[in-house]
């Protein structure tokens, strides 16, 4: 029991409710108002209450940095002020009193200007969707006013929390290393041409927060305590002392509340489902948890000091050399790659180390250091009772109602100790470990390096109670590590202690097994330093990712300006600023309601039963809708096979719609949703796995395989003079995984009921589909459905089909209920209801003279679509396939085969990615079969001008004609890229070093392409009054830049200023009949049927203008207007315009070096061409290549989907699973050109696309990685072929690297 003398909470010093500012305005936010409550997140306070929608959310688990703002207070503790960034997702309302909170809103707007910061990102081409925008500002903003000098290195480690799939991170990081103290001179010179571009410089103070209110923030601590309660029974406290938090523990345990003690709250990114809590604790207003202190004892942290400042604390403790502390500078440098810069910012100490007692499978890199330093823990019972706590042993021990107050680490006595903490994480940055390791060895100082006493050697990440290796300890007291005995009897005892368990999605128990032993190799190699052999030092070093930078270059024809000319997007001020509305951001409409879906947590079986009995009865919850309540036909997916809105019965796989749950606002659905009952009958084990034919050239194919289909290249001819006879057979398979979109805005669609038709904003690829599928289910016709989409936040083919799934349900909900509905998915429905890029497996049998020419070629071809053949790539997959090569001889079968998962969807450059992936992976495997060069293999077998067409294009059309680029291309990447003296440096380096290895690899693509069949109207309409003029098309902006260069477009056919060409919004009445904006082709469409709209308004015009003498633009208009000219037309592309197709050329050379004992690697160098035809806007254009060449780096790499074996379900569900590429994964030095003089006789305006094509060269990178490896197992003994499929994770690398323990010598 606990004794309280007195009460903390009195009635004087005690309020029952927060105030903070929000961009300089004063908000107080009581439990009487009803709206906001314990659970509550800043996000949504500041989105809906203060109406500020620039800052977005998109994970709501700290994962993503959509949610980003700058946050300004006084630590408690010391009474400085602190600015940084948060996470606005996973801080409590309730945490924020006193608070100085500014939006991206603060920064500048259309009105007042933009600050520096949003201008540069407008300048550098910084935004392509723009849904990331204003998280990336935020955080820069952050970091700007908290350091008075901000140098590169800082804004390198600043985007470790921020996602963006659109740009390839480079033109954001230059963009802000350009306001560094230290910017680059190239980039200062950038700087400096764009300030001449018209970006209004802001004329509001950057923050008001930062002016006046910053004074008023008290110098002394607030010390106010606060008490709030809510008509739930929920409870929240906001002691201030340390007795005070005892007697709101008290008080809650006495009256049998749980609750929970918060103090960052960012625990609930990583454990969502702990609680349910009534009580809530907050203690982060209580000055005594924050002490920072260092004596000639250690270290002492106050449980409160959060990680941000536990590592500066630690930096300037290493800077200042004291004796006794070499462990602060490796524990810092630890520090800086937990989690990221906004979780850093709030997470503590305690609360870290509280995760790993309440869930001891969390490999806590926090307790990790701590226990290999031998820290203590400074625990309380009461206000009064508190005890020190060794770290051994505390996980065991009880912690129910006890505080964690302090934590100290000693200081070493004398200077033979090595500290070492290692951390494998399958994405460099913003990623838990796999294993992380700590190490403290005492070593003697002479030559022998002898252990002198038992050391620590503790692991995270192999069991939920696994915590150090004693057995190992054990063994090395007392032994020198230079002696090659000791080490083999160390991996031998490691070896047999270290037992993994095996749980998916963690890496699997031989690959954690594997690290623990490399990283005490790594260890014992630091330790023994120059005294290794010069080969095994590489084994000591750690991959670290350099500073990046990156070159573009391009051709520029100032004649034709503003077409070609590299001109910012013309929305990307509105995005940088917040003022760029998605469609979440649309304010609440009178009556609406959201609508969360209830998914099947089965994958094959029938529902038995549904009741939403349980989620009705909640306050606010207005209805469940599911497949009987369809008024039409249960289908969304009306051109193609029918796919059910709500399942009726049958399910299909883990995440199919059961229904959709109504409720008053987000929260409320979501929890309403998780009330619904669904019993099952007939549950059957899925198959997640292609069942593929025993017999790769089995005619029978089609018991396995839902579809089969043959293409073919001419049969060589016997006596055929090209080719010397077959001597080679190369056979063999190749698989490779989907990828999950990873859009920053997820699905969304918003309903509203109006008069005589439902006016539905859909971030849909596809007006037309979406229209036909909501008249469809509603039985009403397209005319009363009303689509627009101003922008869409990201889609890459996942809206192109699957947005009219999302669409089509909030358009039944709507309809049923007569009220607007927004669905607006979290990221796990997302995840789970949608399907991804198609896995493809590939079996092959190639035939190939002495020089690696391909005589005969025989492949089949397995396309993975999921539950349902809807949206297979298949067709372009095996026209690609044809890539850059003669296919004489070539037979391909092709097949879709299915599994029980979420039909699989259009993933950017569907299907001619997976096309060129796996006839460049034939090359390769040719190419080592044959020990040859690669280049040389692929040359040899390049196409020519009259060769045949694997899938001719049309009966007419069978072959290739006219030049094949590459090799030109070769030849100057060859100089440009120094392929050939770099190839001899990489031999060079796996020669002498024997853990570190590096791989070069080159991939040409022919991309043919294709405009058959598609649709885009473009309606332009001049003003009489002022000569503006507004135009609106049937592609959708969606980060690709269409708006910019239909402006560009229609400014140079009328020869006046862009800035007098607005782009409205898309919709299903001036764009009616449009086809789906992707495959490359939209842009550029609607480009030409805009050049055809202003032809018809300046031929119209003609007459007048001839009788006028050189009228002004504004001139001509006024009078053709006085003289009733209809100053509108339209035109829509069809294929009866004269456009023709083509060839998109490219070459990509990657390099990479890879650590052998750890399966860690980084990109060096990537020089990427490309040919864009004369490109419309080179910054547009660049921007599109660098952003899908690094999504392909992420399909290739970190991004692998795992399933429960069981129930199907899809575990790699959140950011916290599933790692697409972050700043720090991008090529170190990233190299794009634009093919320069090669202006396009065909395409349109003389360009060329630039969407899709890169990413097929991201292939690259993993026969970089391969060829890496491939050295590896050279230097193992090994010469045999091995294929590797992808993803190349971290852990393929090291276990296909054969790294041997027992081989391990110093
Ligand atoms: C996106 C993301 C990535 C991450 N990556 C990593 C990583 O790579 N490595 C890693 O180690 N961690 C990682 N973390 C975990 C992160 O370090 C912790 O979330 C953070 O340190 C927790 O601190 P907090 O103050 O927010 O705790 P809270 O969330 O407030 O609390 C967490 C728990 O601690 C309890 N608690 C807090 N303070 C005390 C106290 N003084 N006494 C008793 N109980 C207390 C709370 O009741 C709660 O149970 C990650 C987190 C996120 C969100
Ligand atoms: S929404 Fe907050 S980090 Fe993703
Ligand atoms: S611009 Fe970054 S996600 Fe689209």
């Amino acid at each position: 029991m606990f004794r309280i003398r007195r009460s903390e909470f009195t009635s004087a010093n005690t309020s029952d409710f927060v105030s903070f500012y929000i961009n300089g305005e004063l908000h107080e936010v009581r439990p009487s108002d009803g709206k906001f409550g314990p659970g509550s997140k800043l996000v949504d306070y500041i989105r809906e209450e203060a109406k500020l929608t620039g800052t977005k959310f998109m994970c709501r688990e700290g994962g993503c940095g959509a949610c980003l703002v700058t946050v300004k207070l006084r630590n408690v503790s010391t009474g400085r002020l602190v600015v940084k960034a948060v996470n606005s997702c996973l801080i409590p309302v309730f945490s924020c009193d006193g608070w100085r909170i500014s939006t991206v809103e603060s920064l500048g707007n259309r009105k007042d200007g933009y600050s520096k910061i949003q201008q540069q990102l407008v300048n550098f081409g910084g935004t392509q969707c723009g849904y990331c925008t204003p998280g990336m500002i935020m955080n820069m903003n952050s970091l700007m006013e908290e350091k008075a000098v901000v140098k590169t290195k800082d804004i390198e480690d600043l985007l470790d929390g921020n996602i963006c799939r659109c740009t390839g991170y480079r033109p954001i990081l230059d963009a802000f290393k350009s306001l560094a103290a230290d910017a680059p001179e190239e980039l200062l010179r950038q700087a400096a041409v764009h300030a001449k571009q018209p970006v209004p410089d802001c004329l509001v103070p950057s923050d008001p927060c930062s002016e006046d209110l910053l004074e008023e923030l008290p110098e002394e601590p607030q010390l106010t305590n606060i008490w709030a309660k809510f008509a739930s029974e929920e409870e929240w406290a906001v002691p201030t002392t340390i007795a005070g938090i005892f007697e709101a523990v008290q008080r809650f345990v006495s009256s049998g509340k749980s609750y929970r003690i918060v103090a960052g709250n960012t625990g609930t990114g990583v454990f969502k489902n702990d609680g349910p809590y009534k009580g809530f604790i907050d203690i982060i207003n209580v000055a005594e948890l924050g002490a920072e202190t260092v004596d000639s004892t250690g270290v002492t942290l106050g449980a409160n000091v959060t990680l941000t400042h536990t590592l500066q604390f630690l930096k300037r403790i290493a800077r200042s050399q004291m004796e006794g502390f070499s462990y602060a500078l490796p524990m810092s440098q630890h520090i800086n790659r937990i989690a990221n810069v906004p979780v850093r910012n709030v997470g503590t100490l305690a609360g870290n180390l509280m995760l790993k007692h309440n869930h001891q499978e969390f490999p806590s890199d926090i307790f990790l250091m701590l226990t290999t330093l031998n820290a203590t823990l400074s625990i309380a019972s009461s206000s009064t009772r508190t005890e020190n706590i060794p770290m051994e042993g505390w996980l065991t021990s009880s912690m129910e109602n006890k505080l964690i107050v302090s934590i100290h680490i000693p200081r070493w006595l004398d200077n033979s100790y090595v500290f070492r903490s290692f951390k494998i994480s399958r994405r460099y940055q913003n990623a838990h470990p796999d294993v992380n390791a700590g190490f403290l060895f005492k070593i003697s100082q002479d030559k022998n390096k002898t252990v002198i006493e038992k050391p620590n050697i503790v692991f995270g990440g192999i069991t939920s109670s696994f915590v150090r290796a004693s057995k190992t300890e054990a063994v090395l007291i007392g032994k020198s590590l230079k002696d090659v005995s000791t080490l083999q009897e160390a991996m031998k005892t490691l070896e047999d202690e270290i037992q993994p368990s095996n749980q998916l999605p963690d890496a699997s128990p031989e690959y954690r097994k594997a690290l623990t032993q490399s990283l005490l190799y790594k260890t014992i190699l630091q330790i023994v330093g120059v005294d290794a052999s010069s080969k095994n030092q590489s084994g000591s070093k750690q991959i670290k990712k350099g500073k990046t930078k990156g070159k573009q270059v391009f051709d520029m024809d100032k004649s034709m300006w503003p077409l070609n000319k590299p001109v910012a997007k013309i929305e990307a001020a509105a995005q940088c600023s917040g003022e760029a509305v998605f469609i979440s951001d649309i304010l609440p409409q009178h009556r609406e309601l959201f609508g969360a879906f209830v998914l099947s947590t089965i994958a094959k079986g029938d529902i038995e039963s549904i009741d939403a009995s349980e989620a009705l009865k909640l306050p606010r919850v207005h209805a469940f809708i599911q497949a009987k309540d369809v008024p039409g036909p249960n289908n969304f997916m009306v051109y193609t096979n029918p796919e059910e809105i709500f399942c009726s019965g049958k399910i299909m796989y883990a995440g199919q719609s059961i229904g959709l749950v109504l409720g008053e606002t987000r929260a409320i659905a979501f929890e309403a949703a998780k009330l619904v009952q669904v019993k099952y009958r007939n549950v059957e084990k899925p198959t997640l796995e292609p069942v593929l034919p025993p017999d790769e050239f089995d005619e029978n194919w089609l018991t396995c395989v839902k579809t089969f289909n043959v293409v073919k290249g001419p049969e060589r001819k016997v006596d055929d003079k090209e080719t010397s006879p077959a001597e080679t057979i190369v056979q063999g398979e190749f698989k490779f995984g989907g990828q999950y979109h990873f859009h920053m805005e997820t699905q969304v669609c918003l309903c509203v009921p109006k008069e005589d038709h439902l006016r539905v904003y859909s971030a849909t690829q596809w007006i037309d589909l979406t229209q036909s599928a909501i008249a469809s289910a509603l039985a009403i016709p397209s005319n009363e459905v009303q689509i627009e989409v101003k922008r869409i936040g990201g889609a890459y083919g996942a809206k192109i089909c699957r947005a009219t799934h999302v669409a089509t349900a909030c358009a039944v909900a709507s309809k049923i209920t007569n009220r607007p509905v927004r669905v607006f998915l979290d990221l796990q429905t997302n995840m789970e209801l949608i399907g991804k890029r198609s896995p493809y497996t590939i079996r092959y049998k190639v035939a190939v003279d002495a020089a690696g020419r391909i005589t005969n070629l025989k492949a089949s071809v397995f396309a993975e679509v999921g539950s349902v053949i809807n949206d297979s790539d298949i067709d372009d997959a095996a026209k690609f396939i044809q890539n850059c090569y003669d296919v004489t001889g070539w037979e391909v079968t092709k097949s879709e085969v299915l599994t029980d998962k979420a039909p699989n969807t259009f993933c950017r450059a569907p299907g001619t990615s997976q096309g060129i992936a796996m006839v460049e992976h034939l090359m390769e495997h040719i190419a080592f079969q044959l020990q040859k060069d690669p280049l040389e293999i692929r040359t040899i077998n390049f196409i020519h001008d009259g060769s045949p067409l694997l899938v001719p294009y049309s009966p007419d059309e069978t072959t290739f004609v006219g030049e094949n680029k590459l090799l030109k291309m070769i030849e100057r990447m060859k100089k440009s890229a120094d392929y050939n003296s770099r190839t001899e440096i990489v031999s060079a380096f796996n020669k002498n070093n024997r853990w570190r290895k590096r791989g070069i690899a080159v991939v040409p693509i022919r991309y043919h392409l294709d405009f058959q069949g598609y649709k885009y109207p473009v309606y332009v309409a001049i003003y009489k009054n002022d000569g503006t003029v507004v135009v609106t098309h049937g592609g959708i902006e969606m980060g690709q830049g269409i708006n910019t260069k239909v402006a560009q477009t229609v400014a140079y056919k009328f020869s006046i200023p862009i800035e007098k060409i607005r782009i409205t919004a898309s919709n299903n009445i001036i764009g009616a009949n449009a086809d789906l904006s992707g495959a490359s082709v939209t842009s550029e469409l609607c480009c030409y049927a805009a050049t055809v709209a202003c032809q018809i308004l300046l031929d119209r015009m003609k007459p007048v203008k001839d009788q006028m003498k050189n009228p002004t633009w504004e001139q001509l208009i006024a009078t053709c207007g006085k003289v009733g000219i209809d100053l509108t037309a339209s035109h829509m592309y069809s294929s009866a315009d004269p456009v023709k197709t083509y060839d998109i050329w490219g070459l990509t050379v990657s390099e990479v070096e890879i650590d052998c004992l750890t399966g860690e690697y980084r990109i060096l160098r990537v020089d990427l061409t490309e040919d864009a035809g004369r490109s419309l806007n080179p910054e547009v254009d660049i921007g599109q290549i660098e952003g899908a060449f690094v999504m392909a780096i992420g399909w290739w790499t970190t991004e692998n989907l795992v399933h429960d074996s069981v129930s199907g379900k899809l575990l790699t569900n959140g950011t916290w699973e599933y790692k697409p590429p972050t700043a720090a994964d991008i090529p170190t030095d990233f190299r794009v050109t634009l093919l320069r003089k090669s202006p396009n006789p065909f395409g349109v305006l003389r360009s060329k696309a630039t969407g899709e094509p890169p990413l097929c060269m991201g292939i690259s990178v993993l026969f970089a990685l391969r060829h890496a490896i491939y050295a590896a197992r050279r230097d193992a003994g090994v010469t045999d072929y091995v294929s590797i499929d992808g993803p190349l994770t971290q852990e393929k690398i090291l276990i296909n690297c054969l790294t041997n323990p027992q081989k391990f010598d110093i």
